[in-house]
């Protein structure tokens, strides 16, 4: 064999050798702690991506906020320095499309089955679509579940919400929602929550258990109330043209692993919430309160103008499309 042949395959070897040891990395950013509903399931995906594929995709998730907050990691996706998030369906507004928003809304879903029927109907379709001109791609919705709402007081009647700083995500839904019972929001970072109300910059927050306990926030929160009175989900989205670029079975592959760690998210989100309020009040560090049915209702009635105040940023026809979805009937409170 010529020197010239043996030289040529020696590279060939090297090549197909540093193509296996190359795999395509997948920097996975997102805001919240590693053991949350959220959290567990970007690291499943990561395992399962890495199987289904082979080895050819690595996927690195960076939990926590230790590589971008959250305005700052929908900035990241788009220039292409991440190529996976998970932000809250609350942090599309910023980005332009507004009507995510709609997940926002008081009193809106009794319970998950009936916020499915939006997130895999044509309403959650319709928001992907949406996305796409930012050059952003939905590959799915992730649970977390139902929010409390926690301060430095009872809170068991909408008057007690009068005049506290509430830190609320950047949504103008959740703006309209806090001053709806008097209270004066103030949109922060999750990163910066924790801190806020340590040192009293606001007084209180709403956020779902598994946040809230993950966060530390109830160490300085002395009261929570499980008000349920909102929902917190995601959007997993990633890079358009980075998703588009990827080899087709590879793309095929990471689908997969996409569908089956939103089945696993789904699965663990209530029970993770439920383990979380549990080891809230084990820690007798706030005291936590459930509402009256006609605490709640009476929150409920403060609260509700929100959906016709927002009709026109989150669009009549679409609001219509959910009521008609999960059965709400704004007529009947
Ligand atoms: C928040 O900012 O309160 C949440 O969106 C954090 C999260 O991602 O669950």
């Amino acid at each position: 064999m010529s020197l010239r042949i043996l030289a040529a395959a020696a590279l060939l070897v090297i090549s197909q050798a540093a193509a296996a040891a190359d795999p395509i990395v997948i920097k996975f950013s997102h805001v919240v702690a590693a053991d949350t509903p959220k959290g567990k399931a970007s690291e499943f995906f990561a395992k399962r991506a890495a199987e289904l594929t082979g080895g050819k995709v690595k996927v690195e998730v960076y939990p926590n906020s230790t590589l971008y907050k959250d305005k700052e990691e929908m900035e990241a996706l788009q220039i292409g320095a991440v190529q996976m998030l998970a932000p809250s369906l609350a942090k599309f507004g910023p980005l332009g499309v507004r009507e995510f928003e709609l997940f926002d809304l008081p009193f809106i879903f009794d319970s998950a089955t009936e916020l499915h029927k939006v997130t895999t109907g044509p309403v959650g379709k319709m928001l992907f679509t949406k996305l796409e001109s930012k050059g952003v791609k939905g590959l799915a919705y992730w649970d977390n579940g139902f929010k409390v709402m926690s301060a430095n007081r009872p809170l068991k009647m909408p008057d007690d919400y009068k005049g506290l700083k509430m830190r609320i995500q950047s949504s103008k839904v959740l703006e309209a929602q806090m001053r709806s019972v008097g209270a004066l929001p103030q949109v922060m970072a999750f990163s910066e929550v924790y801190q806020a109300l340590q040192t009293g910059v606001v007084d209180g927050t709403e956020n779902p258990p598994s946040n809230l306990y993950t966060q530390k926030m109830y160490e300085v929160q002395k009261n929570v109330s499980i008000t349920n009175h909102g929902y917190l989900g995601y959007a997993v989205i990633t890079n358009k043209k980075f998703w588009d670029g990827l080899p087709a079975d590879v793309r095929g592959q990471l689908e997969k692993a996409m569908e089956e760690a939103t089945t696993y998210a789904n699965k663990i989100a209530q029970e993770e919430n439920d383990e979380s309020m549990a080891k809230v009040k084990a820690s007798g560090k706030s005291d936590v309160y459930t509402p009256t049915a006609q605490e709640r209702l009476a929150l409920k009635k403060a609260m509700i103008k929100v959906h016709k105040e927002m009709e026109s940023r989150i669009g009549a026809d679409t609001l219509r499309e959910v009521y008609k979805e999960t059965g709400f009937d704004p007529s009947k409170l």
